[in-house]
């Protein structure tokens, strides 16, 4: 029986490691060859023992990646969703292979719902709700809006045909990753938006909000994450019908949460662990902000959608905001425990949507 070959990029982080250990205990696993991209030997080596291929290498190997692609089946793009030569050498790699075999190839791309994000600074919510469904609405963004140019290209290649693209958009994924790929070390149990504001307000003593705390952001629980990617790794390899392309738009959203609340809670958790001042967050000032997000005010944002193509493909989350909400100590205790927070050493991230 002729395998499938699935790539995955990103299998060491949060999303990908949570994708690849769905993928390895898929009802259909045996008849999978997986090759993960990884950058590092010890972590190949590790990944090797769960029965996965690696590709010694990274994003700025262009060949590396265009040759595998080449001969894949399916590709999980989960590393990062602002590479844009990465997105074009996988797809250069799927155009030689339809050229070559005549096969229409499937990408699952990881792009974000901070391409839907505004300025507010924290001060407004917005009326704006995008939905997967409008694309009319989608194809509105500006192609200066994060992640967006890479989302362009992808969209242009399913245009084209040589690809069936699938383009993924996780809002504030939260929750901490679970299975042996994480309990082995491989992949990165921790998210990005909920730790960098915990990373800040832990370094300053205190919970902190961009603003007033006014905005809205959409939220979902990373195994739920996980569900919506096998949802549709399952339909777009047995139905070619699963919207794709122009259409191919998923939103990750099971929820929408009120940024004051999220640190307002990181505020009180982090008084009950005896490092915060006040149960109350204070706003960032414009030092915090070049200290701690680049100088950026990015999570005093609005990024407002609802994930109606995601479920009209079977994907049921049931996780909502309140379950984010009490994610938030655990989240902090897990930073602890692991020594990811101390008073010597931060989490360290650069990059938070
Ligand atoms: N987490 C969220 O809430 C969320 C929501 C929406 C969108 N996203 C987007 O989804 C993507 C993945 O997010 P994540 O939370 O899973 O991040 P993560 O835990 O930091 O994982 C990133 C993964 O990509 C790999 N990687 C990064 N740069 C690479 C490069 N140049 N070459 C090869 N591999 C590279 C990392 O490998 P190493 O282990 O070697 O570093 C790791 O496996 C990001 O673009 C993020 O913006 C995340």
């Amino acid at each position: 029986m002729t395998k499938t070959s699935i790539f995955v990029t990103g299998a060491t982080g949060y999303i990908g490691g949570s994708v690849l250990t769905r993928l390895l205990a898929h009802p259909n696993a045996s008849s999978f060859e997986i090759t993960a991209l990884v950058r590092t030997q010890e972590k190949a080596k590790l990944l090797e023992e769960f029965g996965v291929k690696t590709l010694l290498g990274s994003h700025s190997d262009i060949d590396k990646l265009e040759e595998v692609a080449s001969k894949s089946n399916v590709v999980f793009a989960m590393a990062n969703a602002d590479d844009l030569g990465a997105a074009k050498a996988i797809l250069s790699g799927f155009k030689k292979r339809y050229e070559t075999t005549g096969e229409i190839p499937i990408l699952l791309h990881t792009s974000g719902t901070g391409v839907l994000s505004d300025r507010a600074d924290g001060l407004y919510a917005t009326e704006t709700v995008y939905s997967d469904l409008n694309i009319s609405q989608i194809e509105s963004l500006a192609p200066t809006q994060p992640h967006r140019d890479v989302d362009l290209v992808v969209v242009e290649a399913g245009r084209q045909g040589y690809v069936r693209t699938h383009i993924i958009l996780p809002s504030t994924i939260y929750g901490l990753a679970t299975g042996p790929l994480f309990d082995k070390g491989i992949s990165n149990r921790h998210s990005v938006q909920v730790p960098a504001l915990i990373k800040a307000s832990w370094d300053r003593s205190q919970g902190g909000m961009v603003g007033e705390g006014k905005n809205l952001w959409p939220d979902v629980e990373i195994h739920e994450v996980a569900d919506l990617y096998m949802i549709l790794f399952d339909r777009a390899t047995s139905d070619p019908t699963t919207p794709n392309g122009r259409e191919g738009f998923y939103f990750g959203e099971s929820g929408e949460y009120l940024m004051y609340d999220v640190c307002k809670a990181i505020a009180k958790a982090l008084v009950e662990v005896g490092r915060g001042k006040s149960e109350e967050p204070t706003t960032f000032t414009q030092e915090d902000l070049n200290k701690y997000f680049g100088g950026s005010a990015y999570l005093g944002s609005n990024s407002r959608c609802r994930a109606e193509r995601s479920r009209s493909i079977g994907w049921k989350p049931v996780k909502t905001t309140k379950d984010m909400i009490l994610s938030i100590k655990p989240e902090i205790d897990e930073l602890i425990r692991s020594g990811r927070i101390s008073e010597k050493a931060l989490p360290g991230r650069d990059q938070y949507y």
